[in-house]
């Protein structure tokens, strides 16, 4: 198929990497040098586009591949604030999004464990809740895209925990993120649950970025011939 890049970054070239190796081609790369090329007649000589540019830029660049008529998939976190405007340009335009706050396999599969977990947790009071993530020092969004829905999984499930904040806190109805920056950390994610007796933790370590350049393309395949709104779980059957 035919693919757009929208973002050469560390994930779009490791998104080019894949794609030639999946047998796709390469149709339209834009970065910041060349924007001016981002344009709809352009971006409608690809089956689809992938959006990984940083979370200032990715509302702009989500909304032009919907209007365009470009099915898309966004990587981009950090800007889930005017989500609700996106869904309802793509219900509008009839658009084609596949959105994941993250794309690798383990994640998602990670996921649902943190959903199953927080279920089984539900009644245990005596467990207190955290969050912890580790990403490389240029991410720009804190906490992580994946550190969010995995807290929103746990605030779905938890009746106790009200709102996560990204700091230390004594405040019980509060879900603490703790989020550290080193490199060269492509991504790591903590939940624990912690008593007096014993904790329990589960963790998703990221050792390098083909899992999300894999799951990114994989969710392209996918969206090229499909109408409507779609995450990660719908692209892996999950
Ligand atoms: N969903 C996932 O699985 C996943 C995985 C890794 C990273 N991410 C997210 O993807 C985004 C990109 O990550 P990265 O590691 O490739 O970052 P990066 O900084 O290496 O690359 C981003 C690129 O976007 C370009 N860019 C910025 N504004 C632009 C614009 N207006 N038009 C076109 N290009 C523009 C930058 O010049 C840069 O080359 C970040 O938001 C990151 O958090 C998501």
């Amino acid at each position: 198929m035919k693919i757009a890049l929208i973002g050469y970054g560390k994930m779009g070239k490791a998104i080019e990497e894949i794609a030639l190796k999946r047998g796709h081609e390469i149709v339209l790369k834009i970065d910041v040098d060349n924007t001016s090329e981002f344009t709809p007649e352009k971006l409608r000589k690809a089956d689809a586009a992938i959006v990984f540019t940083g979370p200032q830029s990715a509302y702009d660049n989500v909304r032009k591949c919907i209007e365009a008529g470009t099915p898309l998939v966004c990587g981009s976190t950090g800007w889930l604030d005017k989500w609700g405007n996106i869904k309802s340009l793509c219900e509008k335009m009839q658009g084609s999004l596949v959105y994941s706050s993250n794309y690798s396999i383990g994640v998602n599969i990670f996921f649902e464990v943190n959903k199953k977990l927080a279920a089984l947790m539900a009644q245990h009071d005596d467990y207190e809740i955290t969050m912890e993530e580790i990403h490389h020092t240029q991410k720009k969004d804190a906490p992580s895209g994946t550190a969010v829905t995995l807290a929103e999984q746990v605030l779905e499930n938890i009746g106790r925990k009200k709102s996560w904040v990204n700091h230390i806190s004594d405040n019980p109805d509060e879900l603490e993120i703790i989020s550290e920056r080193i490199d060269p950390a492509p991504g790591t994610h903590k939940v624990k649950y912690s008593s007096a007796i014993d904790d329990i933790e589960i963790i998703h370590t990221a050792h390098n970025r083909t899992g999300f350049a894999t799951g990114a393309v994989l969710a392209a395949e996918f969206i090229k011939a499909k109408t409507g709104i779609y995450s990660m779980k719908d692209v892996l059957g999950l």
